[in-house]
């Protein structure tokens, strides 16, 4: 028997309203065919003021928990994962611990690796779980983009790629007996590369400026997302291509053996090259691009319980799962599930 973590609970949380590709186009030079052809996406969900990260983390997160059986007092540590947190400090996971009822003493962590902060979130819980520091740790990502994008013709090439929402998943420590059939996380991969975060970045505001906040930041656009969609697109398919090796590589299976692969939700056209590369059936790669667009470190959650819902994924699956965001950071992951 070995001690590992599984995922016991999964939740997600998208916002009601539908902002379509014609939504955008009546804001800026856009178009539903440009859109479409070069990214896959068709819609996202945007908030409505006022609710925030920590309000759409705490739908998913209670979703979660209700799929696990368990309550807020079962809960060992969270960790959340966003790029767009409530306030800029203290971290979001503390406001969601408030909000959700957590007992005070739990610690709570804040992870900043944007579109892979779900992978660097789990492989974290992954390894307390292993070292029996946590029983039962809380894994959530979640965003709100909407209200940080530049609604002009300015920002459209990021502006169009970004929905908000959560997922959140439960995962707490199993004894494996048989790995080919208990549902448990066989290991997580992470990376970083941080030559290239201007990249993909929002440069202000921030104390690398003589202000922290100024006039001129709001002037030039600074408080903008800023992408270079070309670098960004290339490293995409390398890096998850390599990601995607890695998890099999390290775990002795073969593509034929994966049941399901829940890759990060960019650019549909990426995920189809990384498909493509390796000879993945298309059934096999579950995407929701279309419909919710990239909603950032909340995208593997949801694409995970989205996948439940809709019977693509079932006990005693091998699942792996691929990102690549800003940083340059990227992981993996394999479990079953
Ligand atoms: C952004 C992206 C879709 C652009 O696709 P592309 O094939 O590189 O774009 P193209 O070179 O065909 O077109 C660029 C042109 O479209 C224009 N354009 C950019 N955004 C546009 C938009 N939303 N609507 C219409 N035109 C747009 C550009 O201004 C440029 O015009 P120009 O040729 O007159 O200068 C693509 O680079 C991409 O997906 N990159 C990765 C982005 C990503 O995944 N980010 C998140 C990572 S986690």
């Amino acid at each position: 028997m070995t001690t590992r973590a599984r995922i016991a609970g999964i939740g997600s949380h998208l916002p009601p309203k539908v902002v379509t590709n014609h939504d955008l186009a009546a804001q800026m030079d856009t178009s539903d065919e440009w859109i479409v052809q070069r990214t896959g996406i068709k819609q996202r969900r945007w908030v409505d003021h006022p609710t925030t990260t920590s309000d759409l983390a705490l739908e998913a997160a209670t979703i979660a928990l209700e799929d696990a059986g368990v309550g807020p007092d079962d809960l060992d540590m969270i960790f959340l994962a966003t790029l767009s947190p409530d306030h800029e400090f203290p971290g979001t996971a503390c406001f969601l611990q408030a909000k959700l009822d957590v007992p005070p003493g739990v610690p709570a962590v804040d992870v900043r690796q944007q579109c892979t902060g779900f992978v660097y979130a789990m492989s974290m819980a992954d390894q307390f779980i292993r070292t029996g520091f946590a029983g039962r740790v809380l894994v959530v990502g979640a965003e709100v983009h909407s209200k940080g994008l530049q609604m002009s013709d300015e920002g459209r090439d990021v502006t169009v790629l970004f929905g908000d929402g959560a997922g959140a998943a439960v995962v707490e420590a199993i004894e494996v007996a048989d790995p080919a059939t208990d549902s448990h996380v066989f290991s997580t991969h992470l990376h970083a590369d941080g030559r290239h975060a201007e990249e993909l970045w929002l440069p202000a505001p921030g104390m690398a400026f003589e202000d922290f906040m100024s006039h001129g930041q709001v002037d030039r656009g600074d408080i903008y997302p800023k992408m270079n969609g070309r670098a960004v697109y290339v490293n995409a398919v390398k890096r998850m291509g390599e990601a995607v090796e890695e998890t099999l590589g390290a775990n002795d299976v073969a593509i034929e053996d994966i049941d399901l692969f829940v890759f990060h939700q960019a650019n549909l056209r990426i995920n189809e090259a990384v498909a493509e590369r390796f000879g993945i059936p298309g059934e096999k790669v579950f995407n929701t691009i279309d419909r919710f667009a990239n909603t950032t470190a909340a995208t593997i959650p949801i694409g995970l319980h989205t996948a439940v819902q809709e019977g693509r994924l079932e006990p005693g699956m091998l699942v792996a799962v691929a990102a690549f965001g800003s940083g340059f950071t990227w992981g993996s992951m394999l479990l079953r599930w």
